[in-house]
Protein backbone atom coordinates (compact mmCIF):
# COMPACT_ATOMS: atom_id res chain seq x y z
CA UNK A 1 0.00 0.00 0.00
CA UNK A 2 1.32 3.78 -0.70
CA UNK A 3 0.65 6.07 1.57
CA UNK A 4 0.25 9.29 -0.06
CA UNK A 5 -0.11 12.97 1.69
CA UNK A 6 -1.50 16.21 0.64
CA UNK A 7 0.15 18.57 2.94
CA UNK A 8 1.00 22.19 3.38
CA UNK A 9 1.17 24.76 6.43
CA UNK A 10 -0.61 26.81 4.06
CA UNK A 11 -4.20 27.33 3.67
CA UNK A 12 -5.84 27.46 0.88
CA UNK A 13 -3.61 26.14 -1.93
CA UNK A 14 -4.98 23.26 -3.49
CA UNK A 15 -4.68 20.21 -0.78
CA UNK A 16 -8.20 18.54 -0.38
CA UNK A 17 -8.87 19.52 -4.54
CA UNK A 18 -6.11 17.65 -5.06
CA UNK A 19 -6.37 14.78 -3.23
CA UNK A 20 -9.79 14.09 -4.04
CA UNK A 21 -9.01 14.35 -8.19
CA UNK A 22 -5.37 12.13 -7.11
CA UNK A 23 -8.19 9.64 -5.85
CA UNK A 24 -10.76 9.44 -8.67
CA UNK A 25 -6.98 9.38 -11.22
CA UNK A 26 -6.23 6.25 -9.29
CA UNK A 27 -9.13 4.53 -9.23
CA UNK A 28 -10.15 5.17 -12.65
CA UNK A 29 -6.54 3.73 -13.28
CA UNK A 30 -7.58 0.62 -11.11
CA UNK A 31 -6.36 1.11 -7.76
CA UNK A 32 -8.15 1.00 -4.68
CA UNK A 33 -8.08 3.99 -3.20
CA UNK A 34 -9.39 5.28 0.15
CA UNK A 35 -8.90 9.05 1.18
CA UNK A 36 -8.54 10.28 5.10
CA UNK A 37 -10.01 13.41 6.14
CA UNK A 38 -7.34 14.64 8.51
CA UNK A 39 -8.49 18.61 8.53
CA UNK A 40 -11.19 18.90 11.45
CA UNK A 41 -12.70 21.06 8.58
CA UNK A 42 -14.07 18.03 7.13
CA UNK A 43 -14.07 19.29 3.86
CA UNK A 44 -13.40 16.55 1.68
CA UNK A 45 -16.00 14.26 3.70
CA UNK A 46 -18.28 17.61 2.91
CA UNK A 47 -18.04 16.66 -0.79
CA UNK A 48 -17.98 12.57 -0.03
CA UNK A 49 -21.55 12.54 1.53
CA UNK A 50 -22.60 14.42 -1.28
CA UNK A 51 -22.29 10.73 -3.15
CA UNK A 52 -21.15 11.27 -6.52
CA UNK A 53 -17.70 10.32 -5.64
CA UNK A 54 -16.84 6.53 -6.89
CA UNK A 55 -14.36 6.02 -3.72
CA UNK A 56 -14.75 6.60 0.15
CA UNK A 57 -13.26 9.01 2.15
CA UNK A 58 -13.30 8.61 5.47
CA UNK A 59 -13.28 11.35 8.77
CA UNK A 60 -9.97 10.27 10.42
CA UNK A 61 -6.99 8.05 9.91
CA UNK A 62 -8.63 4.16 10.12
CA UNK A 63 -7.78 1.94 13.41
CA UNK A 64 -7.12 -0.88 11.00
CA UNK A 65 -5.99 -0.44 7.60
CA UNK A 66 -8.20 -1.22 4.74
CA UNK A 67 -6.98 -3.37 2.32
CA UNK A 68 -6.17 -0.64 -0.43
CA UNK A 69 -3.33 0.54 -3.51
CA UNK A 70 -3.73 4.06 -2.27
CA UNK A 71 -4.10 5.91 1.16
CA UNK A 72 -4.58 9.55 0.70
CA UNK A 73 -4.45 11.69 3.63
CA UNK A 74 -5.72 15.38 3.31
CA UNK A 75 -4.41 17.69 5.72
CA UNK A 76 -5.40 20.48 8.09
CA UNK A 77 -2.96 24.03 7.11
CA UNK A 78 -0.96 23.55 9.89
CA UNK A 79 2.99 23.16 11.32
CA UNK A 80 1.68 21.13 14.38
CA UNK A 81 0.72 18.23 12.61
CA UNK A 82 3.33 17.50 10.82
CA UNK A 83 2.57 13.92 7.96
CA UNK A 84 4.19 10.51 8.69
CA UNK A 85 3.56 9.37 4.71
CA UNK A 86 6.17 8.69 3.04
CA UNK A 87 5.32 10.32 0.07
CA UNK A 88 4.03 13.98 0.72
CA UNK A 89 2.23 16.32 -2.39
CA UNK A 90 3.33 19.68 -1.13
CA UNK A 91 0.63 21.97 -2.86
CA UNK A 92 2.00 25.39 -3.64
CA UNK A 93 0.90 28.67 -5.13
CA UNK A 94 3.05 30.32 -8.34
CA UNK A 95 4.08 33.14 -5.68
CA UNK A 96 7.09 34.33 -4.64
CA UNK A 97 6.24 34.26 -0.75
CA UNK A 98 5.81 30.56 -1.19
CA UNK A 99 8.92 30.07 -3.49
CA UNK A 100 10.73 31.75 -0.88
CA UNK A 101 9.08 29.47 2.14
CA UNK A 102 9.12 26.39 0.49
CA UNK A 103 12.34 25.42 1.13
CA UNK A 104 11.81 26.00 4.86
CA UNK A 105 9.18 24.10 4.75
CA UNK A 106 10.69 20.90 2.74
CA UNK A 107 13.63 21.14 5.96
CA UNK A 108 10.77 20.08 8.20
CA UNK A 109 10.15 16.61 6.34
CA UNK A 110 13.56 14.80 6.23
CA UNK A 111 13.75 11.85 4.60
CA UNK A 112 10.59 11.86 3.32
CA UNK A 113 9.62 11.88 -0.89
CA UNK A 114 8.22 15.18 -1.34
CA UNK A 115 6.90 16.23 -4.82
CA UNK A 116 5.93 20.28 -5.40
CA UNK A 117 3.38 20.44 -6.98
CA UNK A 118 2.37 24.68 -8.51
CA UNK A 119 -1.39 24.37 -8.22
CA UNK A 120 -3.66 27.37 -9.80
CA UNK A 121 -1.18 28.43 -11.95
CA UNK A 122 -2.97 31.02 -14.17
CA UNK A 123 -0.59 31.18 -17.24
CA UNK A 124 -2.06 34.63 -18.93
CA UNK A 125 0.13 36.13 -15.52
CA UNK A 126 4.21 36.53 -16.90
CA UNK A 127 5.00 36.30 -12.94
CA UNK A 128 3.18 33.11 -12.28
CA UNK A 129 4.48 31.59 -15.66
CA UNK A 130 7.88 32.07 -14.73
CA UNK A 131 7.70 30.98 -11.59
CA UNK A 132 5.90 28.13 -12.42
CA UNK A 133 8.77 27.09 -15.14
CA UNK A 134 11.48 27.86 -12.49
CA UNK A 135 9.80 25.41 -10.23
CA UNK A 136 9.00 22.97 -12.72
CA UNK A 137 12.65 22.75 -14.19
CA UNK A 138 13.44 22.04 -10.29
CA UNK A 139 11.59 19.53 -10.61
CA UNK A 140 7.55 20.45 -9.47
CA UNK A 141 4.68 19.06 -10.88
CA UNK A 142 2.58 21.98 -12.27
CA UNK A 143 -1.32 22.50 -12.16
CA UNK A 144 -3.26 25.13 -13.96
CA UNK A 145 -5.71 27.50 -12.93
CA UNK A 146 -8.87 25.60 -14.49
CA UNK A 147 -12.44 26.49 -13.29
CA UNK A 148 -13.51 22.55 -14.03
CA UNK A 149 -11.70 21.90 -10.45
CA UNK A 150 -14.39 24.41 -8.91
CA UNK A 151 -17.11 23.44 -10.62
CA UNK A 152 -16.37 19.86 -10.56
CA UNK A 153 -16.15 19.74 -6.89
CA UNK A 154 -19.41 21.99 -6.68
CA UNK A 155 -21.56 19.14 -7.56
CA UNK A 156 -19.37 16.93 -5.09
CA UNK A 157 -17.50 15.19 -7.86
CA UNK A 158 -13.88 15.64 -9.64
CA UNK A 159 -12.60 16.34 -12.88
CA UNK A 160 -12.80 12.81 -13.79
CA UNK A 161 -16.60 12.35 -13.91
CA UNK A 162 -17.04 15.95 -16.21
CA UNK A 163 -17.11 16.42 -20.04
CA UNK A 164 -17.50 19.93 -20.04
CA UNK A 165 -14.43 22.43 -21.41
CA UNK A 166 -11.36 21.72 -19.62
CA UNK A 167 -11.66 18.00 -18.05
CA UNK A 168 -9.54 16.29 -20.48
CA UNK A 169 -6.71 19.14 -19.79
CA UNK A 170 -7.52 19.13 -16.05
CA UNK A 171 -7.53 14.99 -16.24
CA UNK A 172 -4.12 14.99 -18.21
CA UNK A 173 -2.51 16.92 -15.69
CA UNK A 174 -3.64 15.03 -12.84
CA UNK A 175 -2.57 11.61 -14.04
CA UNK A 176 0.96 12.70 -15.13
CA UNK A 177 1.14 13.60 -11.01
CA UNK A 178 -0.37 9.74 -10.53
CA UNK A 179 2.29 8.94 -13.07
CA UNK A 180 4.81 10.77 -10.73
CA UNK A 181 4.20 9.16 -7.72
CA UNK A 182 4.25 5.74 -9.51
CA UNK A 183 7.57 6.30 -10.97
CA UNK A 184 10.32 8.30 -8.51
CA UNK A 185 12.74 8.65 -11.55
CA UNK A 186 9.92 10.33 -14.12
N1 LIG B 1 -6.11 24.22 -9.98
C1 LIG B 1 -7.13 24.97 -9.51
N2 LIG B 1 -7.80 25.81 -10.34
C2 LIG B 1 -8.81 26.58 -9.87
N3 LIG B 1 -9.23 26.61 -8.58
C3 LIG B 1 -8.60 25.79 -7.72
C4 LIG B 1 -7.53 24.92 -8.11
N4 LIG B 1 -7.13 24.22 -7.02
C5 LIG B 1 -7.90 24.62 -6.00
N5 LIG B 1 -8.79 25.57 -6.40
C6 LIG B 1 -9.76 26.28 -5.57
O1 LIG B 1 -9.01 26.93 -4.53
C7 LIG B 1 -9.74 26.90 -3.30
C8 LIG B 1 -8.89 26.23 -2.22
O2 LIG B 1 -8.72 24.87 -2.58
P1 LIG B 1 -8.70 23.72 -1.46
O3 LIG B 1 -9.86 23.86 -0.53
O4 LIG B 1 -8.53 22.44 -2.17
O5 LIG B 1 -7.37 24.13 -0.70
P2 LIG B 1 -6.84 23.54 0.69
O6 LIG B 1 -5.36 23.68 0.68
O7 LIG B 1 -7.38 22.20 0.94
O8 LIG B 1 -7.49 24.59 1.72
P3 LIG B 1 -7.43 24.43 3.34
O9 LIG B 1 -6.04 24.81 3.73
O10 LIG B 1 -8.46 25.42 3.81
O11 LIG B 1 -7.77 23.02 3.67
C9 LIG B 1 -11.04 26.17 -3.59
O12 LIG B 1 -12.04 27.13 -3.87
C10 LIG B 1 -10.74 25.35 -4.87
O13 LIG B 1 -11.89 25.13 -5.65
MG1 LIG C 1 -8.41 21.40 2.58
Amino acid sequence: MRRIAFWSPKGGVGKTTLALNFAASAYYAGHKVIVCDLDPQQSAVDIFNENQLPFSVVPNMPQVMPNVDFLICDYAPSMDLLPTEETIILPMRASILDLKSVGRITRLLRNKRIIKCVNGIDTRRQDERMIGMQLYSEGAQLIKDRSIYVSSMGKGQTVFQQKSYGSKDAQGEINRLLHRVLNPKA
